[in-house]
């Protein structure tokens, strides 16, 4: 069946069906070398699997991790990753009704108007399928760990609540029936520049990674559906420069404007519904007889899922963003969006940013000397010391000048220190007469970032 696989350079195919053998994941695009740990694999797992309590289906699947390649030794060998999990505790006998009675609200109506016939257990409808998500994201959060980047997910309501969730789940279930309700999932360290206008934004590209999970029935980004309950100016989210970041005071976008990640948490809801295989009497119909028919959905299922879509959930956030980053990274020679060393290939924009955030930086560090330099002038003249110290402005310049010259001769400089002529005599404010000045290159076009020039900061046009 197509449609199995999700993603372009991080590539994840899902394969298996609840009652055959096994459930996994094939993951391309895993570099090579890469040290992945098993036992979080194993964890992820864990946080999946069903018959952990009341809250959950009584289904007992061990679902111990198998590797079967591109993982040797602890690392990544650079060749598809095939992980999965052995089917142990399946039931066939509790589905035979469900074969000729689709259930309400499940995907077998739909399989049998397709195909003809409805697969035993859900087929790849099953909750059984997001195994191999949890796989393949497990695989993905490593990689995006190495990044800085982390994915983590919650449960933000059940049954229109925002407490009580237990409660709501056994109440639900003593009556055969069952809950929904939201899950939030909040992606940190996430690098600017990530999606890819106009059809491959991020936001679109994890919606349908989301959607594309079973029983998930809507996505929000950020303010999500109650930005259409809002004017603009509340909605906008003001632009700010903190601690030499530029950021945005509140995240009523969830990290993403224009389809691109924006350096602020990438916040998405998700609206899970309520699971369908319900013990209430529900109608349908026998497809043998076309005939109205009764059915109370027997068998292991969820009354509730949220918590089990937490990880698989995470893990289609953290595919997402993994392709994406290899994209980003891949559609410039030599791109490293993201990456912590090295500024090659980084997009234009998110250099200009930096350097105007390094010139504001410079400007506070200058207006600081300057002040320092102010107060040392009054000092010594209450002394009755000379104000200028030829031999400190000696060394400061040198210092500059050596600053200047190394950063020159790597090449990445297009400024050079440059010494003024003193100005005669001792200036009558006491300040020291240093003159220090950043000139441009000749060969560079640019204006200088800043210059200080005795009592004045000067500030030209900033190249951008
Ligand atoms: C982890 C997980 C467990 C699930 N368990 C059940 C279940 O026990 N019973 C059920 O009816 N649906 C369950 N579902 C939901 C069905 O898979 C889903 O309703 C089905 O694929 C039809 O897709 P749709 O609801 O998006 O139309 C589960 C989904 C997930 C992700």
């Amino acid at each position: 069946m197509s449609g199995g696989s999700i993603g372009r350079l991080f590539r994840v195919t899902t394969f298996g069906e609840p009652h055959g053998d096994a459930v996994g994941a094939i993951v391309e695009g895993c570099p090579a070398g890469v040290r992945i740990s098993l036992r979080m694999i194993q964890r992820e797992l864990d946080r999946r699997r069903p018959g952990r309590g009341p809250t959950m289906s009584a289904r007992k699947e061990p679902d111990r991790l198998e590797v079967l390649s591109g993982i040797l030794r602890g690392r990544t060998t650079g060749g598809p990753v095939r992980l999965q999990v052995q089917n142990v505790d399946a039931r066939s006998g509790d589905y035979d009704d469900i074969l000729h009675k689709p259930r309400p609200g499940h995907a077998d109506l739909a399989f049998w108007l397709k195909h003809g016939a409805i697969p035993v257990g859900g087929g790849r409808a099953s909750g059984r399928e997001t195994v191999g998500r949890v796989l393949a994201g497990a695989v993905a959060k490593q990689l995006l760990a190495r990044e800085g980047m982390k994915v983590a997910g919650r449960v933000l309501e059940v049954g229109g609540r925002r407490t009580g969730f237990r409660q709501t789940i056994l109440a639900a279930r003593s009556r055969a029936d069952s809950a929904g309700g939201t899950v939030e999932l909040v992606a940190e360290g996430v690098p600017p520049g990530l999606g890819e206008p106009v059809f491959d934004r991020l936001d679109a590209d994890l919606a349908k990674a989301l959607m594309s999970i079973g029983g998930v029935k809507g996505v929000e980004v950020g303010a999500g559906f109650s930005a259409a309950r809002r004017r603009g100016s509340e909605n906008n989210d003001a632009i700010i420069v903190r601690k030499g970041r530029l950021l945005t005071r509140t995240n009523n976008a969830g990290g993403i404007l224009g389809g691109m990640s924006n350096g602020m948490p990438v916040v998405c809801r998700i609206a899970v519904k309520p699971p369908s295989s319900i013990g209430i009497g529900q109608d349908t119909v026998d497809l043998r007889t076309m005939r109205p028919a009764r059915i109370r959905v027997g068998g292991r299922h969820d009354p509730y899922i949220c918590e089990r879509i937490v990880p698989v959930a995470e893990a289609m956030v953290a595919v997402t963003l993994l392709d994406h980053l290899l994209r980003a990274r891949a559609s410039a020679p030599g791109k490293r969006v993201g990456m912590k060393k090295g500024d090659m290939g980084r997009p234009l924009g998110a250099l200009r940013a930096e350097i105007l955030l390094n010139d504001a930086e410079l400007v506070r560090l200058l207006g600081r000397r300057m002040e320092l330099a102010e107060k040392i002038g009054r000092r010594k003249r209450s002394l009755g010391l000379p104000v200028r110290d030829a031999r400190v402005e000696r060394a400061v310049l040198a210092n500059a000048r050596a600053a200047g010259k190394g950063a020159g001769e790597r090449g990445k400089s297009e400024y050079a220190l440059k010494e003024r002529q003193p100005a005669s005599g001792l200036p009558a404010d006491g300040r020291p007469a240093l003159r220090t000045e950043l000139r441009p290159r000749p060969e560079s076009l640019s204006a200088p970032v800043a210059v200080l020039l005795r009592g004045r900061l000067v500030l030209p046009a900033a190249i951008v």
